[in-house]
């Protein structure tokens, strides 16, 4: 392997990441030094000219990988017809084309209907406003560890980081959070064991939620991410999944499956909640859904997306050319990329389990995952003791070894690679990463 580590950030690089220092809001600053050049594949570049493979696809967005050429052939030929002309008042086939489509891959035994947004975040927002107004009730019950945007109303039922939360006070009322199932680290405080033969997340909702806080009838939606991702790629046990939807059909609430960062093919299967044996009434959608170009959607079930014309509106959302993108890169995922996922995914996380013996961290860590969502969880001892500063230096160190890797919740490294990504480049990418890993362990002393 031969990795020039000595220029990372180089000097142009440094001198962008200054001018951006100057400029731009200082709520978003990058936590990594990357300056983007170019990029294909699963490859990119940065302004000095090094290379790094990807493992982050701009947080698992590029889904067929950086500069697709059947994705930029589509991008360009719809831009040479017309670029926007505003869903809310005219019509465009390219639009209703993309909505036939993700009707079609919807997870649901009845027809749906789809509304296309900008974002993920606007895509929570539609959906909670769509329950809201199908139940023609107000409250919504939502995870803790959960990330569904930044939007007033999706900030709302983010429960990520008090950071994204603090300041922005009084958010949307009757959103109450609960523990997401997750045996390995049990918010109930259970052991792993008895966590996995007997979850108490769906029954604490309805044993104690519904009879201590506000009744199941006054729920309009229990939104959910089928697996977890910025609170750090958890993948629930599927019964806790299907008692969720065993409440939402005895009290009439709807089943809202966040698949902004999992869905679109990423884990081996269309939506992530397929894992779980479970058709949710409302889907959202984002990320890897138009390769990179913003889009949005939500994709219910015909009999709950019944509102009224003016009930809801974007001036940009579906925009043609992000349709246009859209369409081929749903044409891609379904002729391989998806199978690829499940293929490569379960090649990384055979890597990881086997790395166990050479990297302390992971020894006792969790390593969970579908397809191309998976995440490691790093720890310090057998008590499972969080190692973040061990996560935080991989970042860093990862980036001097040519590799971008994303962090999820407090001590997890995420995997999550564009889905076309090829097994030498998985294995390049696992080698450099490996080394990484191995220099933040030397640093903190466990080796
Ligand atoms: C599950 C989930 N929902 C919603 C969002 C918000 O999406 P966006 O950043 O496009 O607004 C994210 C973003 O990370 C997400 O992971």
């Amino acid at each position: 392997m031969s990795i020039n580590t000595s220029t990372r950030p180089g000097p142009i690089a440094q001198a962008l990441i200054a001018r951006d220092d100057q400029t731009m809001s200082g709520s978003m600053v990058p936590r990594y030094p990357f300056v983007m050049e170019r990029g294909l594949g699963a490859h990119v570049w940065d302004v000095d000219g090094n290379e790094y493979i990807d493992f982050a696809a701009g947080i698992a967005v590029n889904s067929t990988g950086h500069c697709h050429p059947k994705v930029v052939q589509a991008i360009t030929e719809q831009a040479q017809k017309f670029i926007h002309i505003a869903g809310t008042d005219y019509y465009y086939e390219v639009q209703v084309r993309l909505a036939e489509r993700l009707a079609q891959i919807a997870p649901f035994k009845e027809n749906a209907r789809v509304f296309l947004s900008n974002s993920g975040a606007e895509a929570v927002e539609a959906a909670i406003k769509m329950s809201r107004w199908y139940t023609k009730r107000q409250n919504v019950i939502a995870f803790f560890g959960a990330f569904h945007g930044r939007t007033l109303g999706a900030l709302s039922l983010t429960a990520s980081k008090v950071v994204q939360r603090n300041g922005f006070f009084p958010l949307v009322p009757g959103v109450y959070h609960v523990p997401y199932n997750n045996p390995y680290r049990c918010l109930h405080g259970r052991e792993e064991a008895a966590c996995r033969t007997n979850c108490i997340c769906a029954s604490y909702i309805e044993d104690v939620v519904f009879k201590k806080i506000m009744p199941g009838d006054s729920i309009a939606a229990i939104i959910l991410e089928p697996i977890q991702g910025e609170g750090g790629y958890l993948v629930p046990d599927a019964r806790f999944v299907q008692d969720l939807r065993r409440i939402c059909d005895k009290y009439g609430i709807m089943l809202i499956s966040d698949e902004v960062q999992a869905g679109m093919g990423r884990t081996g299967k269309w939506w992530a909640i397929e894992h779980h044996g479970v058709e949710p009434d409302i889907i959202t959608s984002a990320k890897g859904i138009a390769s990179g170009m913003p889009l949005g959607a939500i994709i219910a079930k015909e009999h709950v997306m019944s509102w009224p014309p003016g009930a809801h509106g974007t001036t940009f959302g579906g925009n043609p050319i992000s349709c246009a993108a859209a369409l081929v890169t749903i044409d891609l995922i379904e002729q391989g990329y998806m199978q690829n996922a499940a293929e490569q995914g379960e090649y990384i996380r055979e890597a990881l389990e086997e790395m166990k013996s050479h990297h302390p961290s992971l020894r006792h860590g969790r390593i969970d995952g579908h397809g191309l969502m998976i995440g490691a969880e790093l720890v310090l001892d057998d008590k499972r003791t969080p190692a973040g500063v061990i996560r935080n230096t991989v970042e860093k160190t990862a980036i001097q070894n040519g590799l971008l890797i994303l962090g999820a919740g407090e001590n997890t490294l995420r995997f999550c690679p564009p889905l076309m990504i090829e097994r030498e480049t998985v294995q390049e990418g696992l080698e450099r990463f490996d080394l990484s890993l191995t220099q933040a362990e030397q640093e903190a002393g466990l080796l």
